[in-house]
């Protein structure tokens, strides 16, 4: 296979941009921006999540079996770059963002116009990345969308012309 066909060829798969969210329990919080998600299933509501094997994102959604998908608007290009980088939880914000506890007790960062709740139902454990099979079990929508909903979800090539997860 040629290295440079592959890359081009899977890198024009188009993606939004998300924050995973997770609470250990135990003062430990996981935040990660991903790309990697899809809805997979209308009954049960299904998503699925390719997440790094070492990331503490991983290391709490296997744990505790809960995560949430945090929507990210057009605007909220900043916010995707604070969580490329590892968490830090201090005076109630996860690095530095307001969020509150959902329903199943996952944090849901408070600007983002919306977020999903979700269980997980099974890890397909192949790769560097492994695949998170979950049911949305809540579902939260703090700034409705004017117009079509996939129109407000800040995308990959929002993030630059070097910005890629992928290929
Ligand atoms: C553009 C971009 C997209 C990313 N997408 C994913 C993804 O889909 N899944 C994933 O596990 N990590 C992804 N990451 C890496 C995570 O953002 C990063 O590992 C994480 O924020 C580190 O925190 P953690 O170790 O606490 O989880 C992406 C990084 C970048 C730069």
């Amino acid at each position: 296979m040629n290295a440079d066909a592959k890359k081009t060829a899977l890198r024009m798969i188009p993606y939004g941009i998300y924050v995973l969210t997770a609470d250990d329990g135990k003062g430990g919080v996981a935040a990660a921006t991903v790309n990697w998600v899809t809805q997979s299933a209308f009954a049960p509501p299904l998503v699925v999540v390719g997440v790094k094997t070492d990331s503490g994102a991983y290391k709490i959604v296997k744990e505790t079996k809960s995560f949430a998908l945090n929507m990210l608007g057009k605007d909220q290009k900043g916010l995707a770059f604070t969580f490329f980088k590892p968490a830090t939880v201090a005076d109630g914000k996860i690095s530095g963002q307001a969020y509150k506890k959902g329903a199943t007790g996952v944090p849901i960062l408070s600007d983002a116009p919306a977020a999903v709740e979700c269980k997980v139902t099974s890890i397909v454990e192949q790769g560097d990345h492994h695949v998170v099979v979950a049911e949305v079990v809540e579902a939260h929508v703090m700034k409705p969308p004017a117009g079509r909903p996939d129109a407000a979800i800040l995308e990959m090539k929002d993030l630059g012309d070097n910005v890629f997860y992928g290929g």
